[in-house]
């Protein structure tokens, strides 16, 4: 298959691409650069043994969409292309909504004139928002407590009511827990610009000194530890998900929601734990105050991913750790 990944420099969308290309599909990535390096597809490209095509484009281009679409025909596409950060949106939700919600539209419209008949959307477990209770199914009340979330959350509406008017078109919105590690060869990973919003990416700087110490936001939560308890699934893992998700829409027509999770919560000190043994290396930390928005415990019921996707992941906390902190390492600067 060829597949169109927008977002494909980013993060998880990097890890997709080396699994999609080891599976022997061919991978054209759409990407405007807003959050990742140009650099991102030739370490692709070396880890995989093939090449992705790269076009800069913005989602939000329906000439430059429209023209890409016009010269290439594509099988599939996997759309991460988007904004991501909780408190961005609150103090800029038009960013958001432009982005994320707006952008979807547009390029979900061309895909359907040239004729794409699979979708597989990136969306999140903030989708659940803050009053979710544990393990949480697909199920469960949806309450997105920020902009974020509710831009994600209309694009899974916006990809349900396609589905409904075209029945030819399959589609997947993809709830991810909480992504971390990196590919194994720590060529690629997550690079976040400027101080990370992230435990494990803002660890891994304190590790290599680019931060002095971590802050635990909380440690009077009602857990064993007192720490919040988060559900982290290895990107690797994840990327492979989206494969399966692949083969699902050859069977299976309609629109799915699936959780992307491994279903076991792991709080922040049993993260740090597990770092500092795995990669012996010490991180200093001291304890904050809660920070308003966050949960107590948050992690998947990963049962339908198993049931229908029949996927779930392979990877331990300590491999999260050791790749993020073997990509660290090797890049301390990220792409830079
Ligand atoms: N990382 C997480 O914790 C997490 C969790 C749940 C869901 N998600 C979702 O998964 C997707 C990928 O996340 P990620 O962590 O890889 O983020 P990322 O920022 O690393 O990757 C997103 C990529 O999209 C590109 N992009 C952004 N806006 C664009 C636009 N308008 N047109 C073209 N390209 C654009 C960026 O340059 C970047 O390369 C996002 O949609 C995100 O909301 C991420």
């Amino acid at each position: 298959m060829r597949v169109l990944i927008t977002g494909g420099n980013g993060y998880i969308g990097s890890h997709t691409c080396i699994e999609l290309l080891a599976a022997g599909h061919a991978v054209t990535i759409v990407d405007n650069l807003s959050n990742s390096s140009p650099a991102v597809v030739e370490r692709i490209a070396r880890i995989a043994g093939r090449q992705p095509e790269f076009h800069q484009l913005d989602v939000r281009d329906a000439a430059g969409l429209e023209r890409l679409f016009a010269r290439q025909a594509f099988d599939a596409l996997i759309h991460f292309a988007g904004v991501k950060a909780v408190a961005e949106s609150v103090a800029d939700p038009l960013k958001y909504y432009s982005n994320n919600v707006c952008g979807s539209a547009l390029l979900f419209d061309a895909a359907l004139r040239h004729g794409v008949t699979r979708l597989v959307f990136s969306s999140s477990a903030t989708v659940y928002g803050e009053a979710a209770r544990s393990p949480i199914g697909e199920d469960a009340p949806l309450a997105p407590a920020n902009p974020y979330g509710r831009s994600k959350r209309m694009v899974e509406e916006l990809l349900a009511d396609l589905c409904r008017a075209n029945p030819g078109l399959r589609a997947v919105a993809l709830r991810y827990f909480n992504p971390v590690g990196a590919h194994p060869s720590g060529r690629v990973g997550e690079a976040p610009g400027g101080i990370p919003d992230n435990l494990m990416p803002y660890l891994c700087q304190v590790a290599v000194g680019r931060l002095p110490e971590l802050t635990v936001f909380g440690n009077d939560y009602p857990t064993p530890d007192g720490t919040a308890i988060r559900d982290y699934i290895h990107v690797v893992d994840l990327a492979q998900g989206h494969l399966k998700a692949f083969d699902y829409l050859e069977r299976e027509g309609g629109m799915h929601f699936i959780n992307l999770g491994t279903g076991r919560g792991t709080s922040v000190l049993e993260l740090l734990a597990a770092f500092e043994r795995v990669n012996g290396v010490r991180i200093p930390h001291r304890m904050g105050a809660r920070r308003p928005g966050d949960t107590t415990e948050t992690y998947a019921d990963a049962a339908r991913a198993a049931q229908q996707l029949g996927w779930s992941t392979r990877l331990s906390l300590e491999d999260m750790c050791r790749d993020a902190w073997c990509w660290q390492k090797l890049n301390p600067a990220g792409y830079a």
